[in-house]
């Protein structure tokens, strides 16, 4: 099969950065490679796989021959650039929110949903962070158990907020120590010693942008019924790398914890760590910089009647971003997608 051109689209960023050393770590086969930017680092230089490039400016004709681009530059960004790269024949995996719930558009996690991938029309979506690890081990107790209804809290990194928050954490802990008062600007309160039970902006039934993204991207790639309630929480807490999740997932089939933990057991992406008598459960410090979705503290839910309750950790900036947009490209070249 012919390599495949690829693009970096956001290389410079956070997530991007990310992108490139997964691309390397996995070694991805290609033909050739742009790495691209705004007009702000277009010019700079950078290494990838032992070799210098130039970050190039995204305009509409850097896309041309290229034929997959791996795209973190922000929603506004692929609305402009998504459908000029898809007229060039490319195919433009994105990270931001921008198309996720266009019905034409295949929201997609590696190894959950990949058939939908044929679908596209030029354009695939990443999911939230949030929902892309939940997806991985929601996926075969699912396929199990049918759920009814899911109750989700997410106590999220400051990382999933850029570069600038994960900065305000450490700058704001290093002003409480001393007892001066710190002016936040990432956040709308103080996220050193603090917890912030806000992310995005609020929408007109209480829930924010966030939490909507978990309701609504949950059914699109796990294929729900309308009517399958699901609710959730999310919380930005000062943790740099990581997201955690309390989970509550009631069943339409009989399932017991045994159960969950084997089929979890033998999930694509997922681990199981959970000993309570060894105090053995996923924390995001242990989870950092790793690829699979760690599962703990899996126990039969006191609340309904046929009903789980379990916690999962996972690296927001891998699974949650990078590591499923590497995993999409493969896929795309494995399937002969582009
Ligand atoms: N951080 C996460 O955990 C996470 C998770 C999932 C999805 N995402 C999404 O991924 C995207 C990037 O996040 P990030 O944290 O990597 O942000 P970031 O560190 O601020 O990086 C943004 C990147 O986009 C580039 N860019 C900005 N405006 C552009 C434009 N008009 N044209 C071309 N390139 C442009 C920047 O280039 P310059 O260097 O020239 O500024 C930079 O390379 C966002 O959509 C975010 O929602 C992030």
């Amino acid at each position: 099969m012919k390599k495949p051109n690829l693009a970096v689209l956001g290389a410079t960023g956070v997530v991007g950065r990310e992108i490139l050393s997964i691309l390397e770590e996995q070694k991805v086969e290609f033909n050739d490679i742009k790495l691209l930017s705004s007009k702000r680092s277009a010019g700079s230089k950078m290494t990838f796989a032992g070799k210098e490039y130039t970050v190039l400016e995204a305009t509409p004709d850097v896309f041309d021959g290229v034929n997959i681009v791996l795209a973190s530059a922000g929603a506004s960004t692929s609305k402009v650039l998504a459908p000029e790269a898809a007229k060039r024949g490319a195919v433009f995996i994105d990270n931001s929110s921008a198309f996720r719930m266009e019905e034409d558009v295949p929201l997609v996690i590696a190894g959950v949903n990949d058939d939908d991938l044929k679908n596209h029309k030029g354009i695939i979506a990443n999911p939230n962070c949030s929902t892309s690890q939940l997806m991985l081990v929601l996926k075969p107790l699912n396929d199990y158990a049918e759920i009814k209804r899911l109750i989700v809290s997410t106590y999220q990194a400051v990382s999933g907020a850029g570069l600038a928050a994960m900065n305000e954490l450490t700058d704001n802990t290093k002003v409480n120590l001393i007892g001066m008062p710190y002016e936040c600007k990432a956040f709308k309160h103080e996220i050193g010693f603090n917890l912030i039970p806000q992310i995005d902006v609020f929408t007109e039934n209480g829930y924010t942008k966030e939490e909507m993204k978990v309701t609504n991207e949950t059914r699109k790639i796990l294929h729900l019924d309308k009517s399958v309630p699901i609710s959730c929480t999310a919380v930005r807490v000062p943790v740099y790398r990581g997201h955690s999740e309390a989970v509550t997932i009631e069943f339409k089939k009989e399932i017991t914890a045994q159960k969950t933990r084997e089929l979890l057991e033998n999930a694509y992406g997922v681990k199981v760590y959970d000993d309570i008598d060894n105090y053995v459960y996923p924390t995001p410090k242990e989870c950092a910089g790793k690829d699979p979705v760690y599962v703990g503290r899996i126990r039969k839910s006191i609340a309904f009647d046929n009903a789980i309750d379990l916690f999962c950790v996972a690296d927001n900036l891998r699974i949650g971003a990078a590591l499923n947009t590497v995993r999409l490209a493969m896929k795309v070249i494995e399937m002969g997608l582009y």
